[in-house]
């Protein structure tokens, strides 16, 4: 093969540029990512106007990120890549809580309330009382757990969206269990709301004739020493957005009930189970593996 470009040698000609020396899983990594690229490009035949439109979306990605906003992610969220990097790092077993995505609106070191607490500091919405056990594979609770907390509030933003207009650690909490696994606190039964579609990713949805909505959710990052940290979220089992989750966050096995309460303060009552993996079974079985065989 000749060593100058040619349509059909595009990727030797590019991956045979590559250093021995150069680091094995970033040579895999880039070797992989060239041959899928150009192989993009002769499936689409792509022209030098559309090529433009890519770059100059990818342009405007980088140019409206900043410590507050990362479109990247959001364009990793969209097109489901983040949940399908997500799917391949946390196969469990069946019965263990499942993974679903991050998001940008987690703020590390929330305050740690005591069991109970009411979490809406805005007083908008409807109260829920969130509880349950974080448990092991076996079924005992597991104690020392941290089930750290966050939601949007009524309005459908987080307080981190709107610093001036909702007070600080509004709808979030860390919450620790004791030695009967237990957890509780009172928020708001969760509202849909769009992820932030004024900038290209949006535009993108918008093109795609796709809506920017996130079914209702809470959001849980739960941990414990010796487990595998869970970064998850409960839906509400009746929102409209379920089936179309603009980021593909949802499962069906983190669809939490939502009851109505039985007292004055808590309009609802959403009981839900965390149960965790330990550390060492890190390469364990996914409930999903023998249909991707
Ligand atoms: C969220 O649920 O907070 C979220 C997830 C992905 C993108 C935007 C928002
Ligand atoms: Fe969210």
């Amino acid at each position: 093969m000749s060593a100058y470009f040619t349509e059909d040698g595009s990727v030797e000609a590019v991956n045979g540029r590559m250093s021995a020396d150069a680091n094995p899983r970033l040579a895999e990594i880039m070797a992989s990512l060239v041959k899928h690229l150009h192989a993009f490009a002769k499936e689409t035949k792509l022209t030098p106007e559309e090529w433009e439109v890519g770059i100059d979306f990818l342009t405007k990605t980088g140019q409206i990120c900043s410590g507050e906003r990362q479109e990247f992610i959001l364009l990793s969220d969209t097109l489901g890549f983040s949940m399908l990097v997500d799917a391949i790092n946390n196969r469990r077993p069946t019965g263990a809580t499942e993974n679903t995505v991050f998001g940008p609106f987690h703020v590390p070191n929330a305050p740690v309330r005591e069991m109970g607490t009411n979490i809406s500091l805005d007083g908008k919405g409807e109260p829920c009382l969130f509880e349950g056990r974080v448990l092991d594979l076996d079924g005992n609770p597991i104690e020392g757990a941290r089930v750290d907390v966050w939601s949007d509030n009524a309005d459908g933003y987080y307080d981190v969206q709107q610093p001036h207009a909702q007070p600080k650690w509004n709808n979030r909490g860390i919450f620790v269990t004791g030695s009967d696994g237990r957890y509780s606190f009172v928020g708001i039964k969760p509202v849909s709301y769009p992820i932030p579609d004024d900038g290209p990713v949006g535009q993108m949805l918008g093109y795609l004739g796709r809506h920017p909505y996130r079914p209702a959710h809470m959001h849980y990052l739960v941990t414990a020493p010796g487990f595998q940290k869970v970064v998850t979220h409960t839906f509400v089992g009746d929102d409209p957005y379920l089936q179309s989750d603009t980021v593909f966050g949802v499962k069906d096995t983190l669809i939490a009930p939502f009851e109505r309460g039985t007292d004055n303060q808590t309009a609802w009552r959403s009981p839900f189970d965390f149960v965790l993996v330990p550390v060492h079974r890190a390469e364990s079985i996914s409930c999903n593996e023998d249909q991707r065989a």
